[in-house]
């Protein structure tokens, strides 16, 4: 495995890769790896036949009362893990490379970016696609991994893909969890040990979802106040947003028709957790307007 810190070097080696008829997969990550880190890593070994994975703690995506200062690093650990999953290189550009002096193009999808994260967060969306173009652009991959975790980061790469005609593929992984359901996150580390115990509710409320909907509750009013009182039993947890919306565009749904997300943000004491699912509605309960006329089910 290489560590390349250079955009220049890394540029180059990827072309040189390229030339060779090899497939680049890309894995963008902050670092501070986990397993829901390193399932994007098994997916990009399988499809693809030369991994990358970028590990920078994006300043721009940061807002100035976040925990850019204090977001958990661990370059050496990293390497290990990275190193026993197979990862070909580790790309580890610095800050003052990535934006010099001067630095002034920025990407923004707009009107997806203003929901969900993106009405807490402000300018987050827009520090996530200025960074991950810039590594598309150095990279060069063909396909790059990211996962359901940060659903609407997902939702808004994959866009600014479309919109920009971007000659990469986005394959979207599902979200992995510790194993008494906690979806795993770099930031988990800052949470104490009652907080971890809190945290949980969030998953917790989210399965109480799915199994409303999984027996017929198709409104959303109904479904958001079952998550908010079941998080809310939890002093220590204040909720940002419980969303239900499609999964295209993240407008709300008042009703659940076929497919929809339901994703919520909560500060467990300081830490911002998200955590999300994707409901489905089984055939014979979608409402009559969905039902297609002559189809019998
Ligand atoms: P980071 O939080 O390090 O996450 C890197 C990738 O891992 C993202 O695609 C994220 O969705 C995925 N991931 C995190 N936790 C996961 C889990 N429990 N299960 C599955 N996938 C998980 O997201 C970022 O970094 C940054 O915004 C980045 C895209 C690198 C741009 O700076």
């Amino acid at each position: 495995m290489k560590l390349v810190d250079s955009i220049q070097r890394m540029a180059t080696l990827s072309k040189m890769v390229r030339k060779e008829g090899k497939t680049i997969g890309f894995v963008p990550t902050m670092g501070y790896l986990h397993d829901g880190h390193m399932s994007l890593v098994k997916a990009a070994k399988k499809h693809t036949d030369f991994v990358v994975m970028s590990i920078f703690v994006n300043p721009i995506q940061f807002g100035p009362s976040e925990d850019f200062e204090k977001y958990p690093r661990d370059l050496k650990r990293d390497e290990e893990l990275a190193r026993a999953a197979g990862v070909d290189v580790i790309f580890y550009p610095s800050a003052k490379d990535m934006y010099p002096p001067g630095y002034s193009t920025y990407i923004n999808v707009e009107r997806l970016t203003d929901r969900l994260c993106g009405a807490s967060r402000s300018g987050h969306f827009r520090g996530v696609t200025t960074v991950v173009a810039k590594l598309f652009n150095i990279v060069r991959p063909d396909v790059a991994y990211f996962g359901q975790k940060d659903a609407q980061q997902a939702i808004v790469i994959k866009k600014m893909v479309q919109d920009l005609n971007m000659d990469v593929e986005i394959k979207v992984m599902p979200i992995v969890r510790e194993s008494d359901g906690l979806a795993m996150s770099s930031r988990n580390v800052y949470l104490s040990e009652d907080e971890r115990k809190s945290a949980l509710s969030i998953y917790e409320a989210l399965r109480k979802a799915e199994g409303m909907v999984a027996s017929g509750e198709i409104d959303s009013k109904k479904i958001i106040r079952a998550i908010k009182d079941v998080i809310s039993q939890k002093a220590s947890i204040k909720i940002d947003y419980v969303s239900i919306v499609d999964t295209k565009e993240l407008e709300d749904l008042p009703e659940i028709k076929s497919e929809a997300l339901i994703a919520v943000a909560a500060y467990v004491g300081k830490t911002r957790l998200i955590d999300n699912v994707i409901v489905r509605l089984s055939p014979k309960i979608l409402p009559d307007s969905e039902k297609k006329p002559g189809v019998r089910r």
